[in-house]
């Protein structure tokens, strides 16, 4: 598939079927991710992979954490809000949660972020090649203190974001964007710098 091809095609999908993905298509989708450029070589990323029990397991955990912290009457709140978020967790098949690495300073942990959204970029693109559907969601899950320590997750590093892997089950979705040119200034000429 041509890269522009799996860039274009590429669609965030909510609704998976439960066929579940081979290992090896995961493996084939974490081999693209660490060719991401990275400043001095950082390799900053870290990815947990979560398949069949694994995500019951965390849904468990994130669920502890949520009711942990409520108090009075939110426990309910934090009830169903963890109920939630299993449905969440259970509509992939596989989900892998990238992580990020804290630099030395500030700049080499910004730079580090910068490079591991990269790899996740290509995680997505090569699902995408790999004829997977795939979306990349954030949620607050990945960050607490419980869910890091079940997933031994380095000290220090930044959760990226949550890739959910799978085969849609959902209808070709409408997609937009800006035109480039909208967003862009050429420096020319014509046009020299300010
Ligand atoms: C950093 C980041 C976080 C995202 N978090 C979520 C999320 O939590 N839930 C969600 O439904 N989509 C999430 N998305 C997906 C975006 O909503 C999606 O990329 C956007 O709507 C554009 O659609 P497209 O991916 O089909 O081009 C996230 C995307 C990025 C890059």
């Amino acid at each position: 598939m041509l890269i522009e091809e799996a860039i274009r095609n590429r669609a965030s999908i909510k609704v998976f079927s439960m066929e579940e993905v081979s290992a090896d298509l995961i493996e084939r989708c974490l081999d693209a991710a660490v060719w991401a450029p990275n400043h001095h070589m950082t390799e900053p990323w870290s990815f947990r992979v979560l398949t069949g029990d694994a995500r019951e397991m965390l849904a468990r955990v994130a669920k502890d954490e949520m009711v942990r912290r409520a108090t009075g009457l939110d426990v309910a709140v934090a009830q169903a809000k963890a109920f939630k978020e299993r449905q969440k967790l259970l509509s992939a098949p596989a989900i892998v949660a990238v992580y990020s690495d804290a630099g030395p300073d500030e700049k080499t942990t910004r730079e580090n972020f910068a490079a591991s959204a990269a790899a996740a970029q290509n995680i997505l693109l090569m699902a995408q090649s790999l004829g997977l559907a795939s979306i990349w969601r954030t949620s607050a899950t990945y960050e607490y203190p419980g869910v890091r320590q079940a997933l031994k997750v380095p000290e220090g590093s930044t959760f990226v974001g949550a890739l959910f892997l799978g085969y849609s089950a959902q209808r070709e979705v409408r997609r937009r964007r800006t035109p480039a040119a909208e967003k862009t200034l050429w420096i020319t000429e014509d046009n020299p710098l300010a």
